[in-house]
């Protein structure tokens, strides 16, 4: 049997480039080896937001940036995390092996404690249990993902051998597969490309959208004056090139070193790459967009597809717990 890949992501708006490059293509590569699961995380997003009333606008962006990326219906089973409810319930009993010390040390929730204090909901302790049961309910073996859900595949596998050696052998312990891309850093060459940070290029800007983005970004501080010598191994936009414009780092740093270049017309550069390697996404998301009633079938069938082997798990699981 090939193996099983399983990844998710909250639905929290447009995706930007930094996603693109990492997460998403990753995803599309993928399928072609492995038989592959991925799912619009919506109940997960629910732990962060009060406000859900732009939660199913979400969903369908993000649903749209990936069928438009590559993900194939044909191919993986692509759906919404509540379509399958089965998670939920799967959720609960897991919950029951997980020891609260556990979960109460996971930074990702000493994190959000800080971050939304006035929400500590009970939701994001659970977190990563109900990330387990996502992962678990179809057996994956593989999850790609970046690094920041590395403590809690952690925690997935430690579930998964306690739920192993108290009911017998049931589950494999996932593997995290790290994206092999570096990090895409924002427009401000400090954090990580992040939506929330406001320094990220969102993949479906205009081309027109994506020049005007770039030309806000940081460039090397020293460089004050379109005659001053460029450092390019400190420049965000030099770094981009790198992914974007590969072949043609070497020139550029060059005639930044010596002023040939100006910070003005490199950003320009990089926005072409960047439109340029993104056009067919683009025009396929475009025409996706004029069809919100087949995305709306490839996400019922890939949660009917997804359904039949999670009631097959779920079965097995209440069996070994004596609920049945
Ligand atoms: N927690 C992941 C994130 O924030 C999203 C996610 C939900 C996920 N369920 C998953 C990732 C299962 C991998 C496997 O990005
Ligand atoms: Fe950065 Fe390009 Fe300006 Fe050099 S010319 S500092 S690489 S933006």
């Amino acid at each position: 049997m090939t193996t099983r890949v399983f990844s998710g992501a909250r639905p929290t708006g447009r995706q930007h480039i930094g996603n693109y490059a990492g997460a998403i293509q990753n995803y599309v590569k993928l399928q072609a080896e492995y038989d592959c699961i991925y799912c619009i995380a919506d109940v997960h997003a629910l732990t962060t937001l009060e406000d859900t009333s732009k939660l199913p606008e979400n969903i369908y962006e993000l649903a749209l940036d990936w069928l438009a990326a590559g993900i194939d219906p044909e191919k993986s089973i692509f759906f919404v995390q509540s379509h399958v409810p089965e998670v939920l319930e799967l959720h609960t009993y897991l919950s029951t092996v997980t020891p609260l010390s556990w979960l109460l040390r996971v930074p990702t929730f000493k994190e959000k404690v800080k971050i939304q204090p006035h929400n500590v909901n009970y939701g994001l302790v659970g977190y990563p249990v109900l990330m387990t049961a996502d992962i678990i309910l179809y057996k994956a073996e593989v999850v790609p993902v970046g690094e920041d859900q590395l403590p809690h595949l952690e925690l997935t596998r430690e579930i998964v051998r306690r739920f192993n050696s108290v009911f017998s052998p049931t589950f494999p312990e996932p593997e995290a597969k790290l994206t092999t891309f570096p990090l895409i850093v924002g427009l401000d060459g400090k954090e990580k490309m992040s939506k929330q940070l406001g320094n990220d290029i969102e993949i479906a800007l205009s081309p027109e959208e994506t020049i005007a983005r770039v030309m806000t970004a940081t460039t090397d501080p020293a460089r004050r004056y379109r005659n001053d010598p460029g450092h390019p191994e400190v420049c965000n936009i030099y770094r981009l090139h790198h992914y974007f414009n590969p072949g043609q780092t070497n020139t550029i740093a060059e005639q930044c070193h010596t002023a040939k270049i100006g910070c003005v017309e490199c950003k320009r550069l990089l926005a072409e790459k960047i439109n340029a390697m993104l056009a067919l996404f683009r025009e396929r998301r475009a025409a996706l967009a004029t069809k919100p009633k087949y995305v709306a079938d490839v996400l019922t069938e890939g949660a009917e597809r997804a359904r039949v082997i999670a009631r097959k798990t779920l079965g097995e699981v209440k069996l070994k717990m004596k609920l049945i």
